[in-house]
């Protein structure tokens, strides 16, 4: 009992601990301004999903290898498992939840659509994440060029010949909003 009530009172102390570890960290999320309060080890993907339930951006592997939890950081893609929220503060994230105007899509979301480029879907909005970013990078419009820009999106589906299709079609439109 003694050592139980010791257990109890030691984990109370960490939880302690932990709670005055957190930092408060400041962004602006899809244009709206936020500000959560978080232990510095959280990943900037489980603030996203966790704390503000945006969970459009997807966990895959949470090891920077698949791509699912693209999302931007002032207009760069990122891979959000593989960074901590806090090191954001002050900077613009723009997730999946983010692109469409009301009920009109992006184009890259569109051209997605129109050429079926999924199929369960899971990767799908780190996929367009990247496509969107890559209007804005130096990128030429052929299908190696796409294949290889795009490389860092793994879809375990193999739906990449319509993937490529739907990027290929976004780049040929230049649609230049992120
Ligand atoms: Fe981030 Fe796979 S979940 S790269
Ligand atoms: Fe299923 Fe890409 S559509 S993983």
């Amino acid at each position: 009992m003694a050592k139980d009530s010791q257990t109890i009172s030691s984990l109370t102390e960490e939880t302690l601990n932990a709670e005055d570890n957190l930092t408060a960290v400041s962004f602006d999320v899809n244009g709206r301004s936020v500000t959560l309060s978080l232990d510095p080890r959280v990943t900037l993907l489980d603030a996203l999903r966790e704390h503000l339930h945006l969970t459009g951006t997807k966990k895959g592997c949470d090891h920077g290898q698949c791509g699912a939890c693209t999302v931007l950081v002032d207009g760069m893609r990122i891979n959000s498992c593989l960074t901590f929220a806090v090191m954001h503060d002050g900077q613009a994230v723009t997730t999946i939840e983010g692109l469409a105007k009301g009920d009109e899509l992006h184009p890259v979301q569109a051209a997605f659509l129109e050429h079926d480029a999924f199929q369960c879907g899971y990767c799908t909005p780190g996929q367009i994440m990247s496509a969107v970013a890559l209007l804005s990078e130096p990128v030429q419009h052929t299908e190696d060029a796409i294949r290889e820009n795009m490389s860092g999106n793994i879809c375990r589906c193999g739906a990449y010949v319509n993937i490529v299709r739907a990027v290929r079609e976004a780049l040929a439109n230049g649609s230049l909003t992120a």
